[in-house]
């Protein structure tokens, strides 16, 4: 009825921001290399680099810490987590880690190695870089439409399932250990997937006997937007969403850092007793004992009831909603972003916007740096930058270069957002004046967390 979106907070404690001139941040890059992730936080004003840990805990989260038992082994926090978990992803094994990415490592060493393929509908860097490290190959087969940033498609995610099928006829079951569907899909421009082709995909995987696995970072939001989009949904607790997608999957991945509205963990489940031995084994060298994986017992408690809040309609609603929002007033001022928006995050396309720099200058790099001089807004660039390096050296585009602007959950107001949407639309009026960059230092993977740069042309 009412056209404001309504927060279903109020403000308990705040944290200061910075102020910070034009000057003062065209040095702070510069001296940071022109890498967003070298800055000193305090230098940004609206930090939309990732939703990844970023969001801020409730009352009753921070209250549910001081319940945090900090036994070695069988801690009441570890079961608080255990419950909670398996009320949303009823699987049998669950396997705490200090974030999603351990909980990839451990799974990838467990189930890869040279020879093998995991294909997911798109691979998210760490999961590419975790496959890729045991020497199997990252296969990305999200259906044409989601290589396409303009063209509306509700379910954009998906997976192409007739690929899927002609890769395990073609490699065959016994190099495929597993297949992956990432929900939302991040590195796709946070696009969900239907049930009706989650159905798809599980029933290929049947077809050869190969276990599915879910990425599950955003479960919830994944499953609002099948409560909005596919029919025969709209009537459905999000929480029977998510019990009926982790019922297609023997497995499932999680950084509990997005949608669980934690600071730090994430997790590994499975159905199957033998992987989950050998996985336990491998999180008992690097991340501790089963019973809390990496992380403290207070840390197993504020993501218990993170996961209780997560599903909550008044939430998600804001959450999609205030997205959105974001992805509207870009609209306006005419820049051309992924279509249509998706749930954490709104995806500018710098390749459209700035068609005069060639991928391989990194046109989303451009951009990005653009929007922090301009008004202190950190973007994170995914593109050439994030997946154009491949193992064997070479270089070549990506397949969109992006400007990933990602929403930390709870954490910004509806002004704050106006005051991005003013800053992209200021970078746009002199978007032809924008200038390349090369690389002068890089790391052999996952460069874009620690690569120099500098702009071409000086
Ligand atoms: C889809 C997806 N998978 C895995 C990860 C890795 O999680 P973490 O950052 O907790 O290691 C992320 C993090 O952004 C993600 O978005």
């Amino acid at each position: 009825m009412f056209e404001t979106i309504f927060e279903p907070f109020r403000i308990h404690s705040v944290e200061p921001l910075r102020m910070t001139t034009p000057e003062h941040r065209r040095e702070a890059i510069a001296a940071a290399g022109y890498n967003l992730f070298g800055l000193h936080a305090d230098d940004v004003l609206v930090d939309l680099l990732t939703d990844s840990g970023t969001g801020a805990m409730s009352r009753d989260q921070w209250a549910a810490i001081q319940h945090g038992d900090e036994s070695y082994a069988g801690s009441p926090s570890w079961y608080a987590f255990l419950a909670a978990v398996q009320d949303l992803f009823p699987f049998e094994h669950v396997i705490p880690t200090h974030q999603g990415r351990a909980a990839e490592k451990i799974l990838f060493t467990a189930i890869g190695g040279p020879g093998k393929v995991v294909p997911n509908n798109t691979h998210f860097d760490t999961t590419r870089a975790n496959v890729e490290y045991t020497g199997a190959e990252a296969v990305d087969l999200v259906i044409p439409e989601g290589h396409d940033p303009a063209l509306e498609h509700p379910f954009k995610g998906n997976m192409d399932v007739d690929a899927l099928d002609a890769l395990l006829a073609e490699r065959g079951a016994a190099h495929v250990p597993a297949v992956f569907v990432t929900v939302t899909n991040n590195s796709g421009g946070g696009q969900p997937v239907s049930l009706e082709n989650l159905r798809a995909v599980r029933a290929v995987c049947d077809r050869y006997g190969v276990p599915l696995f879910l990425d599950a970072c955003r479960y919830a939001e994944n499953a609002w937007f099948i409560r909005e989009r596919e029919p025969g949904n709209g009537d459905r607790a999000v929480a029977e969403i998510v019990r009926e997608l982790a019922s297609l999957a023997d497995g499932m991945t999680i950084s509990a850092k997005k949608d669980p509205l934690a600071n730090i963990g994430g997790w590994l489940a499975t159905n199957d007793a033998e992987l989950a031995g050998r996985c336990r084994n491998l999180l008992i060298l690097t991340e501790g004992f089963p019973t809390y994986g990496g992380l403290a017992g207070r840390d197993l408690e504020a993501i218990a009831q993170g996961l209780r809040e997560s599903v909550d309609h008044d939430y998600l609603r804001y959450r999609i909603r205030s997205t959105a929002y974001l992805g509207e007033g870009l609209l306006r001022a005419g820049i051309p972003i992924v279509r249509p928006v998706g749930g954490h995050a709104v995806y500018l396309d710098a390749r459209a916007f700035l068609s005069h720099i060639s991928p391989l200058e990194y046109p989303g790099q451009a951009l990005a740096v653009a929007l922090y001089e301009a008004g202190g807004v950190r973007g994170c660039e995914i593109g050439t930058v994030m997946f154009g390096r491949h193992p064997d050296g070479t270089e070549t585009p990506a397949a969109m270069d992006l400007v990933r602007l990602a929403i930390p959950r709870r954490t910004y107001t509806q002004s704050h957002v106006d005051y991005v949407i003013e800053v992209c639309a200021a970078v746009a009026a002199h978007a032809h004046e924008l200038r390349g960059f090369r690389i002068v230092e890089q790391p052999a993977q996952l460069r874009h967390f620690t690569a120099r740069f500098e702009r071409i042309g000086g």
